[in-house]
């Protein structure tokens, strides 16, 4: 059972359990080829059941301390993981903030569900968790990757050299950010409560 279950239109995010690592283990070997070019590079044995139940035990730890939640997205039809978002580095205190990854099946791509599961995403984590931005960096000519913030009303912060390593050498980003307007501080809450 997952520890959180949000069901949407077409798929249901879920906080995957420990015992679930087969799941995510078959999505990773399906995908391979697809993920390498936006992936670091991590040795052959990374997405076997084996060494991903301990990151599954870490997550969940993290996910009830408040520290980052990582979704799978599930096809409710036939329960298989098609793709993953990320919520993670949540710091609290002045910032309220984390960073944002995602990817999906190369077959599920160009019909809306990465769309649809960011929205159900953040939404979450702007009404449950409470947080005031979200970072979401992408390399300069993921075109799918920035259209698809661009929808979601992530705007540009910035560009940051050799930001990540990923495939194998340190790559540019785009920095880009979205801001949470319904997001009270407890001191406005507590005006609005005596107005
Ligand atoms: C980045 C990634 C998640 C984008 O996936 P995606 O399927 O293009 O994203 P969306 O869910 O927003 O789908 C949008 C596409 O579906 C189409 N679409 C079809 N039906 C739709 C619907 N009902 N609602 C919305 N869009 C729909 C849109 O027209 C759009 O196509 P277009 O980009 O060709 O114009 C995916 O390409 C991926 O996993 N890439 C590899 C990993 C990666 O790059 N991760 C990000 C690193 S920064």
């Amino acid at each position: 059972m997952p520890l959180l279950s949000l069901p949407c239109k077409r798929l249901t995010l879920a906080v995957l359990a420990p015992e679930q690592a087969a799941l995510e283990s078959d999505f990773y070997r399906r995908n391979q080829r697809h993920l390498a070019r936006w992936s670091p590079i991590r040795p052959s044995d990374y997405h076997s059941p084996e060494n991903i139940r301990p990151r599954l035990e870490v997550q969940a730890s993290a996910f009830e301390a408040g520290l980052a939640v990582h979704f799978a997205l599930l096809d409710p039809d036939n329960g298989q993981m098609i793709g993953a978002c990320n919520f993670s580095g949540i710091t609290r205190g002045a910032f309220q903030a984390c960073y944002l990854g995602y990817h999906i099946d190369e077959s599920r791509q160009g019909q809306g569900l990465m769309q649809e599961a960011l929205e159900a995403g953040i939404g979450y984590m702007f009404d449950e968790q409470k947080l005031h931005r979200i970072m979401a960096n992408y390399i300069p000519g993921n075109e799918r990757s920035a259209r698809l913030l661009e929808r979601l009303g992530f705007e540009r912060e910035g560009y940051a050299k050799a930001y990540l390593s990923i495939a194998g050498r340190w790559q540019d980003h785009v920095l880009t950010a979205l801001i949470n307007d319904r997001f009270e501080t407890p001191e406005q809450r507590w005006s609005r409560r005596l107005a």
